[in-house]
């Protein structure tokens, strides 16, 4: 592990310490809004609405909080958690995260560029491997925040990236890893290292 990675692990762990308690039985009671484009079992159908079945419960009480709070705009979400107390959030997350996310399949041609990116990143330029938070399987580090990216819609992993390199999301924290991460990254590296990590579990 780089000394970079390893503060961000600290810092994570300082600021990270309230820890969610969700009730993921009452949370299924409190989803039936968000099946129509996350599917009931948070396993959507289409590549443009994130999995959330299996995602790590820590990280989506985040970006509830901050979709709710504006700090990520999502404009089809709009309004749809102002009504939801803190409870209510801790359990839709906890009810997500103990679903178990679908896997689906890479391209067979673009794998090879994909998986050297994962798990290789971009030494020559400073970009750490994927695998250093997300893990070799894709299932990323829940305790730290680290979303879990195997089995994710490739279409919703590019459009991250590219949000994350352009600017237009800016919730990666001071540290700014995402957006620093993505700064390396070509167009057809997104393409290449999305269609991996769909496929990966
Ligand atoms: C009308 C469609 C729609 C509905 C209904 C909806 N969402 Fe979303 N949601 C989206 C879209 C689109 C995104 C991703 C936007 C982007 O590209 O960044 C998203 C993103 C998310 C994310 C971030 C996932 C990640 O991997 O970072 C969470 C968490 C989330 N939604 C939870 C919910 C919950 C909980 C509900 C119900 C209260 C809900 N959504 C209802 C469309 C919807
Ligand atoms: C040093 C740790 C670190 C490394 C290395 C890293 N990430 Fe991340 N990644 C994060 C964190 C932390 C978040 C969550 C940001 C937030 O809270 O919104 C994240 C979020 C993401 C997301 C958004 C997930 C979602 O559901 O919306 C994607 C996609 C992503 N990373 C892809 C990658 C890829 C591809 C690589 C390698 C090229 C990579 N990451 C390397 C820490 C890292």
């Amino acid at each position: 592990m780089n000394k970079v990675l390893v503060s961000l692990l600290l810092t994570l762990g300082i600021t990270g310490l309230a820890h969610a308690a969700g009730d993921a039985v009452a949370g299924q009671g409190k989803v039936a809004v968000c099946g129509a484009c996350h599917g009931a079992d948070g396993n959507s159908p289409a590549p443009n609405f994130p999995k959330l079945a299996g995602q790590g419960e820590r990280y989506l009480l985040k970006q509830l909080n901050d979709i709710k709070s504006g700090a990520r705009p999502i404009v089809e979400m709009t309004g749809m958690l102002d009504n939801l107390s803190d409870q209510d959030m801790q359990d839709i997350a906890a009810f997500f995260a103990s679903q178990k996310m679908s896997v689906g399949a890479a391209d067979p041609q673009l794998v090879a560029r994909g998986e050297a990116l994962f798990r290789g990143g971009k030494l020559t330029e400073g970009m750490p491997a994927c695998t250093g938070c997300h893990s070799p399987n894709g299932a990323g580090l829940d305790a730290a925040g680290f979303p879990q990216l195997g089995g994710q819609h490739a279409g919703y992993v590019a459009k991250q990236l590219t949000d994350f390199r352009e600017g237009n999301r800016t919730n990666d924290g001071d540290s700014m890893i995402m957006r620093a991460i993505a700064a390396k990254l070509s167009n057809k590296d997104i393409e290449a290292v999305s269609s991996y990590v769909q496929g990966l579990h």
